[in-house]
């Protein structure tokens, strides 16, 4: 649904990955490298969901991605996905390049779990005064992505003009133009703004950055001990997001991070990485309790998140099927994007003679 209601341009700017979308495509297949050994006559008509993610309850064991610039698929798309988190009882994390700001979607989501999605820019005060902000909004977890020292060549957007703010070829107009339902809104409450980065320079001016225009803020020269640093000034929960290598794990977990999220960014960073699964195991094994492991990439069925815990994660994340659905129909959208991976969820446990999430352990990968 929402392929048919956006122009290509944006649909494909979502849906994309960088170069040759091979680290996209490895997400997804590596779910197809495993299967499901199930135990039959369990009583299975109970099954708890229920999950503690960060040492709190979530309702299953699931949380929304970070996932900026979603305001160009539907208005206000920030708030209608943390509102679909929030009724679905399930963590949200803000993105820095998200078109709504942080004490907005603090004020309007106030009793929901928030996490706030941070990218180190060059501008470090800016940064601190933007993590600052999140911490007085009362945000649960600062999340911190560290697989974008630069920003990914994503070629799609090379190909359809595309970029924030829009480019207006003749194309690009047609394109806009054979989708009313997208591009009437769009004229009517004009073009998103990134009130998270206002004050920043140059981000709003450059028309001819690419897609991800916060990508020339990023500073390339953010390291461990840039980590430490923000370890030392962020009090509660820290995530950091972006690691696929057990030894960058055991660094992480050395400096008093409490999660990692195993993760190539959708595929939209590195290409030609390995798949995000695969990367999981490794990491599982040699962290054991250390801290908490969560995966994203590719999780678009409920079998999926089962193989993700089998494999040793604590929860997925999930980027794109709330975006799709928010971009389909708003927080209803969203909504059922969550409700689907639910049902299936429940579902593939019950098939497979599960009754709650920590019983999913690699045992139910292998036949005897
Ligand atoms: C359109 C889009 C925008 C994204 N923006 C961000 C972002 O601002 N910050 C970030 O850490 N990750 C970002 N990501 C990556 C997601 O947080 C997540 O890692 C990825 O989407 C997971 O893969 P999936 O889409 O296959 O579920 C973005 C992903 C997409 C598709």
């Amino acid at each position: 649904m929402a392929r048919k209601r956006l122009p290509r341009a944006v649909f494909d700017f979502y849906d994309g990955g960088a170069e040759d979308e091979r680290s996209l495509r490895a997400n997804r297949a590596a779910f197809g490298q495993h299967a499901l050994a199930p135990r039959v006559l369990n009583d299975v008509s109970q099954v708890v969901l229920a999950s503690t993610i960060l040492g709190q309850p979530a309702s299953m064991p699931l949380a929304v991605a970070p996932t900026g610039a979603a305001g160009f698929g539907w208005h206000q798309a920030d708030s209608a996905i943390a509102r679909a988190a929030m009724q679905a009882g399930v963590p949200y994390a803000l993105s820095t390049a998200a078109n709504t700001s942080i004490a907005e979607i603090a004020a309007i989501v106030p009793q929901a779990r928030k996490w706030f999605q941070a990218y180190i820019l060059r501008n470090r005060a800016f940064t601190e005064n933007m993590i600052r902000r999140a911490l007085d909004a009362g945000y649960e977890a600062l999340m911190i992505t560290v697989d974008l020292p630069v920003g990914g060549k994503r070629e799609r957007d090379s190909r359809n003009d595309f970029s924030i703010p829009f480019r207006y070829t003749a194309r690009n107009v047609l394109d806009f133009a054979l989708h009313p339902c997208w591009s009437l809104p769009m004229l009517m409450r004009g073009i998103p703004k990134v009130p998270n980065l206002v004050g920043l320079n140059s981000t709003a001016q450059d028309t001819r950055t690419v897609a991800s225009s916060v990508g020339r803020n990023f500073d390339p020269s953010f390291n461990w001990d840039d980590l430490r640093h923000m370890r030392d000034i962020w009090p509660h929960k820290l995530i950091v997001k972006g690691i696929m290598r057990a030894s960058d794990a055991e660094r992480a977990a050395t400096l008093g991070c409490d999660a990692i999220v195993v993760s190539n960014h959708g595929g939209r960073q590195l290409d030609a990485g390995y798949a995000t699964l695969d990367a999981l195991a490794p990491i599982a094994r040699a962290l054991g309790r250390d801290l908490e492991i969560m995966v994203d990439g590719g999780v678009r069925r409920g079998a999926d998140i089962v193989m993700a815990l089998a494999l040793g994660a604590s929860a997925v994340l999930i980027g794109r099927p709330t975006l799709y659905g928010a971009c389909a129909g708003g927080e209803a959208g969203a909504l059922r994007a969550l409700d689907i991976l639910r049902d299936e969820l429940s579902r593939t446990m019950q098939l497979c003679g599960l009754t709650s999430v920590d019983q999913i352990s690699a045992d139910i990968l292998a036949l005897d």
